[in-house]
């Protein structure tokens, strides 16, 4: 990652902090720039759903320009789970598992999304990574439907976490994430394995309306999946995975 310093944009409130962080990537934002949201009013997650992003949580995306290929920036994806989930240890003292891709959970609840969407700046394919994290946020605040599937810090530890001191700890932590991830080595896969609670589980593969059952085998090198299905071993490229 280049030795910029990271600017670090606050507002109030927006729709979504990666749209925002998207536009100003392609107005020539530079590597490295933050944009950290109190709330959300349209904050989006994966696969096209929405995310609840009430006050008190810590909503950020991040723009990367990583020296690398762009078939390789998938895997900044997982890769950003690692350094949120470092964050998370460092300032709250909170240990989380890794659910691929990249939901973080504690105790199989979730507590944290990420979206990474690429961007066509004018260096290129630019990652933003998008991050939303429940960290004081009153768990009566998210949708009765999440209810007793998702958790927040404040919720897991008893404990309010100055919410700025973690959007820098997971800036600092993304920065040297990127730094292993530039030069493949082989330190973040293991850390990858060792975090992913989805190894050796029983699960369904969603694709779309399809639903395939599976038995996680293991996280390949380019940490797509290998699984088990009734019609043999498979990769997992995309998609998500619902534990059975
Ligand atoms: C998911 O769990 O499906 C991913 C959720 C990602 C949410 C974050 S909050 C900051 C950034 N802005 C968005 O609109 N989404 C991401």
């Amino acid at each position: 990652m280049k030795e910029e310093k990271h600017q670090m944009i606050v507002l109030p409130c927006v729709g979504s902090t990666n749209d925002e962080l998207k536009k100003m990537a392609r107005g020539g934002a530079p590597h490295g720039t933050v944009l950290v949201a109190k709330r959300q009013t349209n904050g989006r997650g994966r696969l096209g759903r929405s995310f609840a992003s009430p006050e008190k949580g810590l909503y950020m995306s991040v723009l990367l320009q990583p020296d690398g290929p762009a078939e390789k920036l998938p895997t900044l994806t997982p890769c950003a789970a690692l350094a949120v989930r470092r964050a998370l240890r460092r300032v709250c003292g909170t240990e989380t598992d890794i659910k691929w891709p990249n939901d973080l959970l504690v105790n199989g609840k979730k507590l944290c999304g990420i979206l990474t969407e690429g961007v066509v700046d004018m260096h290129g394919v630019a990652a933003v990574v998008g991050i939303g994290i429940n960290v004081n946020t009153d768990e009566e605040e998210l949708p009765q439907e999440l209810s007793g599937t998702v958790c927040s810090v404040l919720g897991t530890t008893g404990r309010e976490t100055d919410i700025m001191a973690l959007a820098s700890a997971v800036t600092e932590e993304l920065e040297k994430i990127v730094a292993l991830w530039e030069t493949d080595d082989p330190a973040l896969l293991e850390e990858y394995r060792a975090a992913c609670v989805s190894l050796g589980r029983d699960c369904y593969i969603l694709r779309g309306e399809e639903r395939v059952s599976a038995c996680v085998r293991a996280v390949a090198d380019d940490f797509s999946l290998v699984v088990d299905t009734p019609s043999g071993v498979e990769r997992v490229f995309f998609g998500e995975l619902v534990f059975a």
